[in-house]
């Protein structure tokens, strides 16, 4: 097997590796017991976000353990959120809360904006690059204007998005100039992360899967489309995946009309059509992090199929959503193992 240097940029250019590179949505995360006790050093979830020591040691933590492929920097999508002071705040058992926006607030919210914060982000990205080993891919990430739009509307996370959808439905300008506003700001916090030292970043568009047709393009897949487009008009060539889950079979057009250079798919995703969009670039899912929970059989199963109709393009491994905390790390390194010692 020959050795690749950063592996997963090797496959966002289009080459297919075998065995695939590898990395987990939310691989830093609760089911690991040395994230949990970094987690109570730092108090509150966003103050581990902020301070860059602690958010590098929980980045490295999996890459110790598992030798994935690629590192993502700790940090959360709604971050950008709490640069807009929305009151963003993660209450132990309540998931995240801000203040609800108003329409009023919409016109205002771009002169809210501070970077303040995000420079700690930055410091994380950079001490992240002068740790990590040097095969290892460094990725950066936002949430997609949708996706963040949502918590902004609703003030907290909603089973289907109705507060956001029906807001959309109401305020059709406001809602775009929302959307604008992420787009602007989420695109260049993505340059600053290219800038300090990521290689690739992942724009997560996790509740993309509650619209309909008409709306899925208008908010899911222009804001991103513009969002790739302002990041390589300054950084030409900039890598990015794009996850935009439930989307389905709108992921065809996704592809077309983003321009990303992967796209992630989700564990519903059927084999034969991710092969289809795989023939016009790279894709990168989709066990079912379940799969990872149950471990055994149903593991390597799960991650067999996957390798045998992705693994002769250009592919990287990954879940079909975050890993749950109440994986075992134990099935996360018969995972590795699976891939790695399979080909
Ligand atoms: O390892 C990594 O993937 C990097 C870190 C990362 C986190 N969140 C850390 C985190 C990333 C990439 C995210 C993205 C994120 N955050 C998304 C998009 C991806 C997805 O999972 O759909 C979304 C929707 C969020 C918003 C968010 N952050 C929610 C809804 C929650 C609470 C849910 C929960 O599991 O409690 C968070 C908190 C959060 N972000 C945690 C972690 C490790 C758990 C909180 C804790 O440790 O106390």
């Amino acid at each position: 097997m020959k050795k690749h240097r950063r592996s997963l940029v090797d496959v966002l250019d289009g080459e297919v590796l075998s065995p695939p590179p590898i990395w987990l949505m939310r691989q830093a995360g609760r089911y690991l017991p040395e994230y949990r006790q970094t987690r109570a050093q730092a108090g509150s979830f966003l103050d581990l976000c902020y301070t860059p020591e602690l958010a590098t040691e929980v980045t490295l933590q999996p890459i110790r353990r598992f030798g994935f492929d690629a590192a993502i920097l700790f940090s959360d999508i709604l971050v950008i959120p709490d640069a807009l002071k929305r009151n963003v705040r993660f209450t132990e058992g309540h998931g995240p809360q801000m203040d609800p926006i108003s329409v009023d607030d919409i016109a205002r919210l771009e002169a809210a904006y501070s970077s303040d914060k995000l420079s700690a982000v930055m410091e994380t990205v950079r001490s992240l690059r002068s740790a990590l080993p040097d095969e290892t891919t460094l990725l950066g990430f936002c949430g997609a204007p949708w996706t963040v739009a949502t918590y902004m509307i609703a003030g907290h996370g909603t089973p289907d998005q109705a507060p956001a959808r029906l807001f959309a439905y109401q305020n059709p300008l406001e809602f775009a100039r929302l959307l604008d506003v992420l787009a602007e700001i989420s695109a260049g916090y993505l340059i600053d992360q290219l800038d300090a030292g990521a290689d690739a970043v992942q724009i997560f568009d996790s509740w993309a899967g509650v619209l309909g047709e008409v709306e899925f393009e208008k908010f899911c897949a222009r804001p991103v489309a513009r969002m790739i487009e302002m990041v390589r008009a300054v950084r030409p060539g900039a890598k990015v995946i794009a996850f935009a889950k439930g989307a389905g079979v709108q992921l065809r057009d996704y592809r077309r009309i983003t321009k990303a250079d992967a796209i992630g798919l989700d564990w519903t995703v059927p084999l034969s059509f991710a092969k289809e969009l795989q023939s016009e670039g790279a894709v990168q899912g989709n066990l079912d992090p379940l799969r990872v929970v149950a471990g055994g059989t149903t593991l390597d199963e799960g991650v067999d199929r996957i390798l045998e109709a992705l693994g002769g393009g250009p592919f990287i491994f990954n879940l079909g959503h975050g890993i749950t905390p109440q994986a075992d790390p134990e099935n996360v390194d018969r995972l590795v193992k699976r891939i790695r010692n399979r080909l």
